[in-house]
């Protein structure tokens, strides 16, 4: 692949504009800057600097960002900032997209990627991946609502109940909560109808994937083939 369309392709701006990156000696690889757009590269393990900056080729971009509060989970949030704000430009510049939501006030495991059957398989309610919830509740948790949370609950505006695969009592107000479908304020929700409220919500796993410990609130990581295999995995 010639340079200017590794650069593009990576997400660093229009072809003009990576032919420019390129042609202004910004761009090196292995030290030794390439001003020839027109350069082939062996994209195999590649990585590239662009003004001192590693970047490593991926074809496709998965990556997990351990989500703050007060962001929102869209290129055009409405009240808050976007998560993409806490990425590099170049994820948004390549399509980089989140799969699936978290609201603003939820925290931890965001996944987030340019591979559109991979957003579409793990945003697809059909799918049935087990997500990982810590839920901070207002009131104290007893076995009545632990009770109805795995039974299944009615949600406003369902016709079914929903069931968590698994809810356990962390602490009084601690509670850890398993759900398959990724329905709209699902957790909130089904707490709610178990007569508790949720009062701080922090996604831990998405099926076999945990939030890495060391991941920083608003840091973000690569997702490697055994992290993409854990996924599936779990
Ligand atoms: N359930 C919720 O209520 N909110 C989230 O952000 C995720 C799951």
């Amino acid at each position: 692949m010639n340079l200017e369309s590794v650069l593009f392709s990576q997400g660093f701006g229009s072809r003009r504009q990576c032919r420019a990156l390129i042609a202004d000696a910004r761009v090196s690889i292995g030290g030794t800057p390439i001003a020839d757009p027109d350069t082939d590269v062996d994209t195999n393990a590649l990585t590239f600097a662009v003004d001192g900056i590693a970047w490593p080729f991926r074809e496709r971009a998965y990556i997990v960002l351990n989500k703050p509060a007060g962001y929102e989970c869209s290129r055009d949030p409405q009240h808050h900032l976007s998560v993409f704000n806490l990425l590099p430009a170049q994820f948004a510049t390549r399509g980089v997209q989140c799969v699936g939501r978290l609201d603003q006030d939820t925290t931890g495991l965001l996944l987030l990627s340019d591979d559109g059957q991979f957003v579409h398989a793990y945003t697809s309610p059909k799918r049935k991946v087990p997500k990982v919830y810590h839920a901070t509740t207002r009131h104290p948790l007893d076995d009545a609502q632990l009770t109805a949370l795995r039974d299944g609950v009615l949600l406003h505006g369902e016709t079914k109940p929903v069931a968590a695969v698994a809810a356990h009592a962390r602490g009084d107000h601690a509670l850890e909560l398993t759900v398959l479908e990724g329905k709209y304020h699902q957790v909130k929700r089904m707490v709610a109808a178990a007569g508790n409220r949720v009062e701080a919500l922090h996604r831990e796993r998405i099926g076999g994937l945990a939030l890495p410990a060391d991941l920083a609130a608003g840091a973000w990581q690569w997702l490697d083939e055994s992290d993409l295999g854990a996924l599936r995995g779990g």
